[in-house]
């Protein structure tokens, strides 16, 4: 689909990689782009973007914002959070909870209340911001790989499910981009503009799925390396 004269919206969009995709998205000519934040005075005032309460945890943010944005055909689940407790840890069974919550329900809630507006507008485009993690598992990201790769998998069903009504399903994944979520990771990060762009570049070109940086083509070309890359 195109991006110029898209209506889209975009979870978490009041900072980091998702002020990146909203910006980018009003450049590259969108009409408008809903900016969804639990806090809507966070977003930045900025013509073209239209903040929106929503948690995505949130079920009556969530209706609500389906009913208010009835014109979206390009859908952004960005919204995501880290969660760094071991899976057996003390608190290992109640932190993979929370981050599955926003990570995998949060991102099904939102697909499933958009996906007949989607439908209405001619069938548009999904999004869903995956990561490298969703392959690979490092120390201290037990939890978010886990809600990672089943946001992924989510993905894959969600692509099968809105094939019929034309909805073009995207898969992102990224290693280490430069928001306020790895402030303390001491590694290479990609700009969270180049992302975006590139996602925008992948959802015009039709693809299912986006290697965003170097770190997830390596990692998934390292699918095929013996042992694989993903095995640690
Ligand atoms: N940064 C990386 O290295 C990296 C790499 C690969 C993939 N990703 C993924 O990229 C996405 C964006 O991450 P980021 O790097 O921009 O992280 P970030 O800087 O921590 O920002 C997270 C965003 O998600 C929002 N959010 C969290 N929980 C929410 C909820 N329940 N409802 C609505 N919004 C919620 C936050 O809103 P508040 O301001 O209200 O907290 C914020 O806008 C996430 O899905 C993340 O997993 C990040």
């Amino acid at each position: 689909m195109k991006i110029k004269n898209s209506t889209a919206l975009v979870t978490g969009a009041n900072r980091g990689l998702g002020l990146a995709y909203a910006k980018a998205l009003l450049a590259a000519g969108a009409r408008k782009v809903y900016a969804g934040a639990r806090d809507p005075s966070t977003v930045p005032a900025l013509e073209g973007l239209v903040p929106v309460k929503l948690d995505v945890n949130d079920a009556a943010d969530i209706a609500a914002a389906a009913a208010a944005c009835g014109d979206v055909d390009l859908v952004i689940n960005n919204a995501g959070i880290i969660g760094g407790e071991p899976l057996l840890g003390s608190r290992g069974v109640d932190a993979l909870r929370e981050v599955l919550d926003t990570n995998l329900y949060g991102v099904l809630a939102v697909s499933r209340a958009f996906a007949p507006v989607l439908r209405t507008n001619g069938g548009g485009a999904l999004v869903t911001m995956l990561s490298a993690l969703s392959w690979a598992s490092l120390p201290g990201t037990s939890a978010y790989s886990v809600s990672k790769a089943a946001a992924w998998a989510l993905t894959n069903g969600l692509r099968n499910e809105l094939r019929g009504q034309g909805t073009q399903v995207v898969g992102v994944h990224a290693g280490y981009i430069d928001t306020d979520m790895v402030k303390d990771v001491d590694s290479p990060k990609s700009r969270p503009e180049d992302i975006a762009q590139a996602v925008l570049a992948g959802v015009e070109a039709g693809d299912s799925e986006v290697l965003a940086d170097d770190t997830a083509r390596h990692v998934k070309a390292g699918f095929g390396a013996a042992p694989s890359l993903y095995l640690g």
